[in-house]
């Protein structure tokens, strides 16, 4: 009887088709349990990873404690912004004798004790040390082969302050909105594994621009968004105690990149008399050296953006070919490490120009701004 045994096989073929979901099922179940647990083992990896990373870098003031330093006075250099060992060892004595409760000689024996737990204030160093050192370096991916090949191959340098300078449009913001996004990325494909922390004087700060860029890199938008802590900075005063805010975040968690944008554009506004420029740029070394402390001791790339004016002493900024230079003068000059001149090209494109670095030759790249941030120029 055909029909019948027609049945018995649909239904034999039926009962194994459903067999073969349910199979298919469970294995997709275990696929993706898989791949939890390989996004979880990432995750441990890239935690340890971090927390290796932030070992080498800096020892926290707790650490006192174990060389006969008391508690309440750790607590002292604590509110006063001393989160690390590292940031007593490298401040000027008489900034420890300003703290009320220390007296001079706790403040010797504090910063003494500080000095023997960080080796490289013991001893010259061999240049074979200090490139050993320096080959760990992370870089953070601009987002444009060519800017990254301008910059030495890699992007962005940590430990480091690069100053973007440039007039309105240049894509100073866009650059520090894409490195807010870069730096989260794994080591091996351009990023430092770490977070950002985004100090916005100008409020040009758009989260939806993160989003963007995140998608374009491949991250999850939210996690990104978590991943960078923004604050206004609202007066030159708040903008320098942010910087202490933003040491016990760097203490706390691997962040890989602070960014100010702009580091002057309050000064501008706080300090306008023309009688005012000394205390001006009193206040502005202040904050770059409590930036170098922070690229110094955390090891955090620092990106700060800076506007240009108009001369009007005539003098042309040396390779600029301009009539435009950057404000802040010579405090700026002195603490960037690397000055970047950004200005517009053809069309949509941007060209960004070495004005100063201690390794990098002179030299210049075309970039372009595009929805995922900067990229490679469009022709
Ligand atoms: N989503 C986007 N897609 C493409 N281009 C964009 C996008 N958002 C902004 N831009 C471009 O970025 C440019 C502005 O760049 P940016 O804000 O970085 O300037 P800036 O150098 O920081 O200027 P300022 O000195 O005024 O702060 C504009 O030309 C704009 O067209
Ligand atoms: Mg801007």
């Amino acid at each position: 009887m055909p029909k019948k045994r027609e049945t018995i096989e649909v239904i034999i073929e039926d009962t194994y088709n459903d067999d073969k979901n349910e199979f298919d099922k469970k294995d997709n179940k275990f696929d993706r349990k898989d791949d939890e647990f390989d996004k979880k083992d990432n995750e441990l990896e890239n935690e340890e990873q971090s927390e290796e990373m932030q070992e080498q870098i800096f020892t926290p003031v707790t650490e006192l404690e174990n060389c006969g330093i008391n508690s309440s006075d750790i607590k002292k250099l604590l509110d006063h912004g001393f989160i690390t060992i590292q940031s007593i060892a490298f401040t000027p004595k008489k900034v420890l004798y300003e703290i009320k409760g220390i007296s001079e000689a706790k403040a010797e024996k504090i910063q003494s004790e500080a000095i023997k737990l960080v080796p490289t204030m013991q001893k010259f160093e061999t240049a074979t040390e200090i490139k050993l050192r320096r080959d760990d370096y992370l870089y953070i991916t601009t987002g444009s082969f060519e800017l990254n090949k301008l910059l030495g191959g890699r992007g962005i340098e940590s430990g480091a302050i690069t100053e973007l300078f440039g007039e309105f449009r240049t894509g100073k913001s866009q650059l520090c909105h894409t490195l807010a996004v870069s730096c989260q990325l794994p080591i091996d494909i351009g990023g430092a594994a770490g977070g950002c922390i985004y100090i916005d004087t100008e409020g040009t700060f758009r989260p939806e621009r993160l989003v963007d860029i995140a998608k374009r890199f491949g991250l999850e938008p939210n996690e990104v968004l978590d991943n960078v802590a923004v604050a206004r900075a609202y007066n030159t005063d708040h903008q320098m105690n942010l910087l202490i805010q933003a040491a016990v975040m760097m203490a706390e968690s691997r962040v890989a990149l602070l960014v100010v944008d702009s580091v002057t554009a309050l000064y501008r506004t706080d300090y306008s008399g023309r009688g005012e420029l000394a205390a001006r740029q009193m206040h502005l070394a202040k904050f770059l050296r409590g930036l170098l402390r922070l690229a110094d001791e955390f090891g955090v790339a620092i990106v700060i953006t800076n506007q240009v004016v108009a001369s009007v002493d005539g003098n042309m900024f040396p390779g600029g070919g301009s009539d435009k230079k950057p404000i802040g003068g010579n405090i700026i000059a002195h603490s960037s490490t690397t000055r970047l001149y950004f200005r517009k090209g053809k069309g949509e494109n941007r060209i960004c120009k070495i004005y100063d670095s201690p390794c990098l030759p002179e030299g210049e790249a075309t970039f372009s701004i595009g929805i995922g941030g900067i990229e490679d120029p469009k022709d």
